[in-house]
């Protein structure tokens, strides 16, 4: 396995509609089980392949449902993590609910922004074998699954945010993807 240098703006990779997955082979699942290393690296709780400058409609997320919930108990074990692989997937239904959370990315180093998103969504993508799936999320799986499609499809958080700001120091850092 290896690391693969994430790219950041304003490279235009990042501004293009990738093209979708078509061949699932050996060199696929190579390049997944890589940007899964990279995504664990760097820490994130996301990674698309854009930002990795690979054009294809695949992305890894990675996150433990509830893990956002504030009346956590600090004494609950902790949830296990989800690893998802998403290719060429679209959003089939999305909650009339949203709500605001502060996001950042790997590919904008040093900006936070608020965004505001469904509160849940409905996803019909392939696996890394090629076979289709339907996934549910709600809460920050929702969010970061709407980061990560808006990736494949060249948009980034900074186009939803109504504000972004340079975080200070002392401020709560933020999950990236
Ligand atoms: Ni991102």
């Amino acid at each position: 396995m290896a690391l693969l240098p994430i790219v950041n703006l304003p490279d235009p990779i990042l501004r293009r509609k990738a093209k979708p997955v078509t061949k699932f082979d050996k060199e696929l699942q190579t390049l997944i089980d890589n940007m899964i290393e990279t995504m664990r690296d760097a820490p994130g709780v996301g990674l698309a392949a854009p930002q990795i400058n690979i054009s294809q409609q695949l992305a890894v997320i990675e996150y433990a449902e509830g893990e956002d919930e504030e009346e956590e108990d600090e004494n609950a074990p902790e949830k296990p993590k989800k690893l998802y692989v998403i290719i060429n997937p679209e959003i089939t239904k999305v909650s009339e609910e949203k709500v605001m959370g502060i996001e950042g990315c790997l590919s904008i180093p040093g900006l936070h922004g608020e965004v505001e998103r469904h509160e849940a969504i409905q996803v019909k993508a392939l696996n890394r074998h090629g076979n289709p799936v339907k996934l549910k999320a709600s809460g920050w799986m929702a969010r970061i699954f709407q980061h990560e499609i808006d990736h494949l499809n060249g948009v980034l958080f900074t186009d939803r945010a109504t504000r972004v700001w340079k975080p200070s120091a002392d401020e709560e850092d933020v999950e990236m993807d």
